[in-house]
């Protein structure tokens, strides 16, 4: 866009920010809670909410507690909630089948929320890490994640998902042809209106330290990522990605980490058109938490503004810790 301005002092731009009424009027982007999507951590118990040590304010809940936090969350007007599951060690094992396991964490959460809050979607997280002893998204043999097998173990875990009542399923897991192999699966046993929000631009980041606190998987986790999680470095390769996965059949793309990537945000939406989202992941809560703690910035004001440069550049919306929280500062106005 190249528009077109007159020279000073006809173009004074300060005109349009000289009240609020002004601004309000000029403003390009609007932040609203039906942009939102809360990811939570499910653990196991009954009226349990513990608080993850290196994400403040961040819990992990019993699935009754997780009931009343999706009907908090819906009656603020957060659009879904994505589920992540805190398993218990005993349950982790090399071949990962408590991920498909019907009556695992995670569905009964799906079905909990699905029976007693409606006006909420429910999200999921596709990937075998929280359900793999040595903490990686896919199977390892001899010390490679081999991608064929990893998907056919991905595929049972939607179809699992699917059927618990998931509306969103969310693969993070950055194996080839997932997204493809889920789409004809669900297709298959007549879930032709479960969405995929695939992670497809998902990059190997340091930023996703507390995230593996929080599941449990930081001590499991030999080695990193690398393999299957993209190079920081890249971006071309992200769009070649985005351009793969909707092509198989994902219906929305995401972006992860979410404010050191915002170029990729920007390039993904005006490149496609298709529903962008950004994650702001754990770390970046983190560090905007562990500087508000020390009072060196202001933590409600750099929430607020974290959030709209996701809207500014291009995001329909955004996964956040901050969801209910920042739907409640949005109402007060
Ligand atoms: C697991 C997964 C991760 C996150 C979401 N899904 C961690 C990882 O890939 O190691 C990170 C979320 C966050 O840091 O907030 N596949």
């Amino acid at each position: 866009m190249h528009p077109i301005l007159p020279a000073f002092p006809a173009n004074r731009p300060r005109r349009l920010r000289r009240t609020e009424q002004l601004r309000a009027l000029a403003r390009e982007t609007l932040l609203a809670p039906g942009d939102l999507i809360w990811p939570i951590f499910v653990r196991d118990g009954q009226g349990v909410a513990e608080e993850i040590a290196s994400m403040p304010g961040v819990f992990r809940r019993s699935v009754d507690r997780i009931v009343e936090a999706a009907a908090e969350a819906a009656e603020l007007g957060v659009s879904a909630v994505c589920l992540f599951p805190y398993t218990d060690p005993s349950l982790k094992t090399e071949d990962c089948a408590e991920a498909w396991n019907p009556d695992n964490l995670c569905n009964r959460a799906i079905r909990a929320i699905k029976a007693e809050v409606p006006d909420i979607a429910v999200m999921t997280d596709i990937a075998l890490d929280p359900y793999n002893s040595n903490g990686h998204d896919g199977l390892v043999v001899d010390g490679i994640i081999i991608n064929d097998e990893t998907v056919e173990a991905l595929v049972k875990m939607a179809l699992a998902q699917a059927e618990a009542g998931a509306d969103i399923l969310g693969p993070s897991d950055m194996m080839d042809g997932r997204i493809g192999a889920m789409r004809t699966a669900l297709e298959a046993a007549g879930y032709r209106d479960v969405a995929i929000m695939s992670y497809s631009a998902k990059y190997a980041s340091a930023f996703y330290g507390p995230f593996r606190d929080a599941v449990g998987a930081s001590g499991a986790l030999k080695g990193d990522k690398k393999t299957y999680q993209m190079d920081p470095a890249n971006s071309d390769e992200a769009m070649r990605l985005i351009a793969r996965d909707l092509a198989e059949g994902a219906d929305m793309v995401m972006v992860k980490p979410g404010l050191p990537y915002l170029d990729i945000c920007r390039r993904a939406k005006d490149m496609f058109g298709a529903p962008v989202f950004a994650y702001q992941v754990s770390g970046e809560y983190a560090m905007i938490e562990a500087a508000a703690a020390n009072g060196w910035i202001d933590g409600e004001k750099v929430m607020i503004e974290s959030l709209q440069a996701f809207k500014r550049a291009g995001c329909d919306g955004i996964l956040t810790y901050y969801a209910p929280r920042v739907a409640r500062r949005l109402r007060a106005g």
